[in-house]
């Protein structure tokens, strides 16, 4: 195998090259290839450094397979002090991304450069983590203490123009990044340039006022998380210790978050996501077709959103609908919405125009003959969804993807209605679905492979996640939030308030309570979704008593400014209400149910173990191809905790015979959920569901 870091001279310069593909990620290899480099390169003849990588990119930062592994030397904050210490000045020219180690790295250096295209940053904290290699203590030293937070807390990298404005970068080339950083480093040799160390530099003075304001902020943006917060406290740190101290301060909490169950759960969800795109029966090789242009059926919420999502990835759209009074009403929901985005500063006003005239409206299906692929987005009715897919069948041009954006429908039936079923799949967004990024691919029963690539990669291209799920009734997301939205209902008629029963699961981390989910999202969705279903198929509807007494009073939720909660018309603030909780109280005893006091681990309980047991048993089908995508449906659908990463992979963390014990119980005292197979044979057989092997095993 060839060696990660090479070394040969070029004139003067002693050029180090990182080839680790494929984002050239600081494994042991390469920490080891670049320290025996660094050794070489300042005991040769040559007057400077440079540190460049192959490949697609700069370092994409510490090799994250490698953390929960025994520890191997050397670390990385070595390999970076001994480049920081070299006696001959060094530079590093960056391509692609230098994102966290990686951008250590540059910052460790003496020069800096980089090619216009490239960005760096500090993503750690996305993975639960703080940057460990010197970078919260030498980031504040070139750009300040506010930009350096900026940087550490959005986890977003940045171009290199604006980094080249912080001061975090010296020099931008606008190409022949080589060429020109080999140039410089002569340049910097003729002037007779020695190091510069980052770490000599003081802290630019700030108000330390902005420690306890960010703090203050974290509070609320990052809930229940550990790392912003460390972040923060080393960065004051570092305005009040020497380098050494600071790097020493840093080193412990990152050691710290590198422990923590929130960084196990971050890391897995990284890695979750990116396998949640591959489809373990579709070859790598898989054709894949262009998409150059959507159609879209229906500008109702979906449909305007899908079309905003898909113009803002710069593809032309058709948008079908009944009139021209449902376009006009389509089109004003669009526009409000790129408006409110302009005033709030996150786009430009001529980039909302140019974004709005790819959306062209029509009520004439000639318009989809081209286009390569068509998303329905029309009223969840079966019968409505098949009459429009048998027209699309008869105007769209052969190859054209036939798509159905349906929540419970079957995919299967509504294919069967066109001449091309290997055409047609799911494609189930979430609301709002210009600002969700779960895409839940689904897989008809004869979708051809060369479809399912497509999607998938049509999703990237309109930067959703996809997940891919097989047909059943409300795919892997809606399916399992059935049960949950179940349980929490139940509550109710048992003794908890919904205030009680949304501040437990909130806590919990939920980014809303399903109390409150509901309201928002209104009850005549489930309600309705409950009455389409056949009556065997319902369950117990007393459950749902409440709700359906709030329905048919026509509290529909926030949009009528009523459900569970009364909402304030201008700010949406939710109150509780009285005479819901007296609804509540009346029902229970109604059915004959004893109130009684419910703790709030039992509400998380009841309501996050019948979310895993349903996963379960979607894995047990088949319906979902690993437990990381469903943590990936619940993380982007369903504003699942981070830390805690994903239902399946909280599941193992609390430990399956726990999980097995309540679902066990809550089954044979309140009637839950009962339990799924593969919950129990993993528990008899010791195992945990990260060991599973899958239903083909
Ligand atoms: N370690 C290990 N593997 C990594 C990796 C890393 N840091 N970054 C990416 N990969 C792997 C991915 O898992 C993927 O593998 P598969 O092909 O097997 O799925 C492959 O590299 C390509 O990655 P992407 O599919 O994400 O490719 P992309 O082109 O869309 O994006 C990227 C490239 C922007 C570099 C993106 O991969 C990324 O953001 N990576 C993570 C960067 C990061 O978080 N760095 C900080 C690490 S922690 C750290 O450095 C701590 C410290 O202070 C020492
Ligand atoms: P909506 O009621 O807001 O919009 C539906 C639109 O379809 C209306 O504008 C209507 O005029 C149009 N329409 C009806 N018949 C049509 C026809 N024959 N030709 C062209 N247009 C027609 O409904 P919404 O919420 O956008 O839902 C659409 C689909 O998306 C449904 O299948 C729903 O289950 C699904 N869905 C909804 C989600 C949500 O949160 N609202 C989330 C995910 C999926």
């Amino acid at each position: 195998m060839s060696q990660p870091v090479s070394y040969r001279v070029v004139g003067n310069v002693g050029v180090i090259t990182i080839d680790n593909p494929p984002v050239n990620a600081f494994s042991h290899a390469v920490r080891t290839g670049l320290r025996d480099a660094v050794e070489t390169a300042t005991a040769d003849a040559t007057g400077i450094v440079l540190i460049a990588c192959a490949g697609r990119t700069f370092v994409a930062g510490a090799d994250i397979s490698e953390f929960g592994k025994p520890p191997a030397d050397p670390w990385l904050p070595e390999v970076l002090d001994l480049v920081e210490a070299s006696h001959k000045p060094v530079v590093t020219a960056v391509h692609g991304t230098a994102l966290g180690g990686g951008f250590e790295l540059v910052l460790a250096s003496h020069y800096r450069c980089a090619v216009a295209g490239a960005r760096v940053g500090l993503p750690e904290v996305h993975l639960g983590l703080l940057p460990g290699a010197g970078g919260t203590q030498r980031t504040p030293r070139l750009a300040g203490v506010e930009a350096a937070l900026d940087l550490m807390l959005s986890g977003k990298p940045i171009r290199a123009a604006e980094a080249e404005s912080l001061g975090l970068i010296d020099r931008v080339f606008e190409d022949n990044l080589e060429a020109n950083a080999l140039a410089w480093c002569e340049e910097l040799l003729a002037a007779g340039e020695g190091p510069r160390k980052v770490s000599e530099k003081t802290v630019p003075t700030v108000d330390t006022a902005v420690f306890e304001a960010t703090r203050k902020t974290l509070a609320k943006r990052a809930r229940g998380q550990l790392a912003p917060f460390k972040i923060v406290d080393c960065v004051e740190e570092a305005t009040r210790a020497d380098f050494a101290s600071g790097a020493e301060f840093e080193r412990e909490r990152f050691r710290e978050c590198l422990e923590s169950p929130q960084s196990a759960a971050m890391r897995h969800l990284f890695f979750a996501e990116r396998e949640a795109a591959k489809v373990s029966d579709l070859p790598k090789e898989t054709p894949v077709r262009e998409i150059r242009s959507v159609g879209i059926i229906g500008g109702g919420t979906m449909g305007g959103g899908i079309a905003m999502s898909c113009a803002n990835a710069g593809l032309p759209v058709h948008l079908l609908e009944v009139d021209a009074a449902a376009l006009e009403r389509g089109f004003s929901i669009i526009k409000g919405n790129y408006s409110t985005t302009v005033s709030k500063g996150r786009l430009k006003a001529q980039d909302a125009e140019q974004r709005l005239g790819l959306i062209e409206g029509t009520a004439d299906y000639a318009a989809l003959a081209d286009v390569d692929v068509v998303i329905e987005a029309v009223f969840e009715d079966p019968e409505l969804k098949k009459t429009i897919f048998r027209k699309l069948d008869e105007v769209c041009k052969p190859g054209a993807i036939l798509a159905t954006n349906t929540s419970y429908q079957d995919v299967d039936a509504i294919a069967a209605v066109t001449s091309r079923p290997e055409d047609c799949i799911g494609l189930h967004f979430f609301s709002p679905a210009n600002v969700m990024r779960l895409l839940e691919v689904v897989r008809g029963e004869k979708t051809s492979g060369e479809v399912l690539a497509t999607a998938i990669r049509f999703a990237k291209t309109i930067r959703k996640v996809p997940a891919v799920s097989r047909v059943c009734y409300g795919f892997i997301g809606n399916r399992m939030v059935n049960p949950y939205m179940r349980e929490a209902q139940k509550l109710l008629l048992e003794g908890a308030m919904p205030e009680t029963v949304d501040a437990a699961l909130f806590d919990f981390g939920m980014a809303m309570g399903p109390v409150a989910v509901s309201d928002l999202a209104g009850l005549d969705i489930g309600y309705k979704a409950r009455q389409a279903l056949p009556p065997e198929a319902r369950g117990d509807e007393t459950a749902f008593r409440v709700v359906d007494t709030l329905v048919e009073a026509g509290r529909l939720g926030q949009k009528t400014g009523a459900g569970f909660y009364t909402s304030d018309p201008a700010t949406r603030a939710a109150a509780p209400d009285p005479n819901v909780a007296k609804l509540i109280v009346e029902t229970s005893e109604a059915l004959g149910i004893e109130r009684r006091d419910i703790e709030d681990t039992e509400i998380v309980e009841r309501c996050v173990f019948s979310l895993v047991n349903e996963g379960m048993k979607i894995l047990e089908e088949g319906v979902a191809q690993r437990p990381g995508d469903i943590d990936i449906v619940y993380l982007y659908g369903y504003g699942f905790p981070v830390f805690r990463g994903g239902p399946m992979f909280y599941a193992d963390a609390v430990g399956l015979p726990h999980v097995l014990e309540r679902v066990r119980e809550f089954h044979e005292r309140f009637n839950s959920g009962e339990p799924a197979a593969l919950l129990e044979s993993l528990v008899a057989d010791g195992k945990r569901l990260a060991d599973w092997a899958g239903t083909d095993a």
